[in-house]
């Protein structure tokens, strides 16, 4: 496990407190929650792959891509209502963030955490019976509701109750599940495509409803989180449940600390209106931009069309899910890596590296598929050696991404928001990741039509912009607690300003 050493010295703050069993499996259940995401992004992809689903649902999508079989390579796939299937989800998950916020902030991350897994249930029936068109998107919208709470409650759940020296590890069992629910899909999708009679995308869609109990019962189990506790007045039950979690009986400075903050945030009527502060700058940037960038990786067009894009490659129907399944693999493997380094080597070491492994990934995909495809998109028989590099430099871009912005886009803003803002803030983070996610997923197959090979081109761009801004403006946030956060910016050549070293602050950095 990684942590240790000579961490927790922002501030001058430690909190004793060991990693126990007690907190481990509380920190494993919740992260449950990204199972139900995660099946979510894998499953869209490979079903609507599949002839049977397409020509039910999208005939004309079906009747196109029979048609052109061999001609335009690029735009084959390309239908608004086809997107539009995959997309809508994003759009509930963006609304249902805010609803999130204010149940988590008043209720405590559990009630929040346990609708996100009944919203997803109910989603799951809608799909895996659908006979229509409008059933599918209903369905969608209702598994959209559940991601908008889980995404806004599991990941601050996660850090709160994680010891600061692991808090890193801890947070990213959240996308480590995600990845085993994309992972699934994929494999599932593979199996359910062979099912004679054409129905396996009934099985799986319907399948959602697997994570979803799962998630149900883990948060059913589970307490709510000392910060939340206190929050609500509850600072007995706190004291318990800090103990527990820390293992040690001495936990007498956390939870003043976590009353200071508490006491904070009671204070604060409208989160929303103070999240425009001056002083909440640093905060309110990262939680726009850490999400806008992690959807401008482009890593979604790999994990929502990769059959799609492989079939658009020359690779047969099979061989299209198979490379999903080869992808998810890596994303599941690679995120293993950043559970064991990024409390160790930090935030901005993954970011940085993780980065520029991708950016020279996509060049190097862009110069195969121009080289093969050119501009036309005429179809050409690729060679086996051939398609195997592509989806060996699609790979080094998913492992890439699985140890950086993929995890972190969930970890840091679950980790830099005081008390006062976080479930407002955190809302920020989700519905802005949704909206791009939602952007990606709708305007994907046009780009690939439009932009041909330079679409990968169009996300290296940012891969650079997005790397500068962590190098120049984000802080190292590893090993600081969490409510010792606000230290970080007082520090910072450029957020110093916004913050100034000198007022009068509370533990938790909020002004009393
Ligand atoms: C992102 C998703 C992405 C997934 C891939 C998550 O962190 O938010 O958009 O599909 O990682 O593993």
């Amino acid at each position: 496990m990684a942590g240790g050493g000579d961490m927790g010295l922002s501030n001058g703050k430690k909190y004793p407190g060991k990693l126990t069993r007690k907190v481990l499996v509380t920190c494993i259940v919740a992260a449950m929650g990204g199972l139900i995401f995660g099946y979510d992004i894998g499953i869209s992809g490979g079903v609507t792959s599949m002839a049977p689903f397409l020509e039910k649902f999208f005939p004309a999508v079906y009747r196109k891509q029979a048609r052109d079989a061999g001609t335009n390579q690029y735009c084959k796939f390309n239908s608004q209502t086809l997107t539009m299937f995959t997309s809508s989800l994003y759009l509930a998950a963006l609304l249902s963030s805010f609803v999130a916020s204010a149940v988590t902030r008043k209720y405590g991350r559990k009630p929040s955490m346990l609708s996100g897994g009944i919203l997803f249930l109910i989603g799951s029936a809608f799909n895996g019976a659908a006979v229509n068109v409008a059933m599918l998107i209903v369905g969608r919208i209702f598994l959209g509701l559940g991601i908008g709470f889980a995404n806004q409650s599991v990941p601050l759940y996660l850090s709160e109750t994680a010891p600061y020296k692991y808090r890193g590890a801890l947070n990213i069992g959240f996308q480590m599940s995600i990845t085993i629910g994309i992972l699934a899909a994929n494999v599932l999708n593979f199996l359910f495509a062979k099912i004679e009679g054409g129905w396996g995308w009934r099985l799986s869609l319907g399948g959602a409803a697997v994570p979803a109990l799962i998630f149900i019962a883990g948060s059913a189990c589970l307490p709510d989180t000392p910060n939340s506790l206190i929050e609500r007045g509850n600072h007995e039950q706190a004291k318990e449940q800090l103990k527990k979690i820390r293992g040690v009986d001495s936990v007498d400075r956390e939870f003043n600390d976590l009353v200071a903050a508490s006491e904070v945030s009671g204070k604060v009527d409208n989160p929303w209106a103070n999240l425009l502060q001056r002083k909440y700058r640093p905060q309110l940037t990262f939680a726009v931009l850490i999400p806008f960038f992690q959807q401008l990786t482009g890593m979604n067009v790999i994990m929502f069309y990769a059959p799609v894009l492989f079939k658009t490659l020359g690779f047969g129907d099979d061989a299209a899910l198979m490379s999903a399944v080869i992808t998810g693999i890596v994303n599941c493997v690679a995120t293993l890596a950043s559970i064991v380094s990024v409390d160790r080597l930090g935030r901005r070491f993954l970011f940085l590296e993780g980065g520029t492994q991708m950016f020279l990934c996509q060049v190097a995909t862009t110069v195969l598929i121009a080289l093969k495809f050119g501009t036309s998109g005429n179809s050409v028989d690729l060679p086996k050696w051939y398609a195997g590099l592509v989806v060996f430099f699609i790979c080094v871009y998913v492992a890439g991404f699985a140890w950086s912005w993929g995890p972190l886009g969930w970890l840091v803003p679950s980790e830099i928001f005081p008390l006062e803002i976080r479930s407002a803030a955190q809302s920020i983070n989700v519905s802005v990741n949704m909206l791009f996610t939602f952007f990606i997923a709708q305007i994907f197959l046009a780009m690939l039509c439009g932009l041909k090979f330079g679409l990968f081109i169009f996300f290296a761009f940012w891969m650079v912009v997005m790397s500068i801004v962590i190098k120049l403006f984000l802080p190292e946030t590893k090993g600081i607690p969490i409510e010792e956060m606000a230290g970080v910016w007082k520090t910072h050549w450029f957020w110093k300003r916004y913050v100034a070293e000198d007022e009068n602050t509370t533990p938790n950095g909020g002004m009393v």
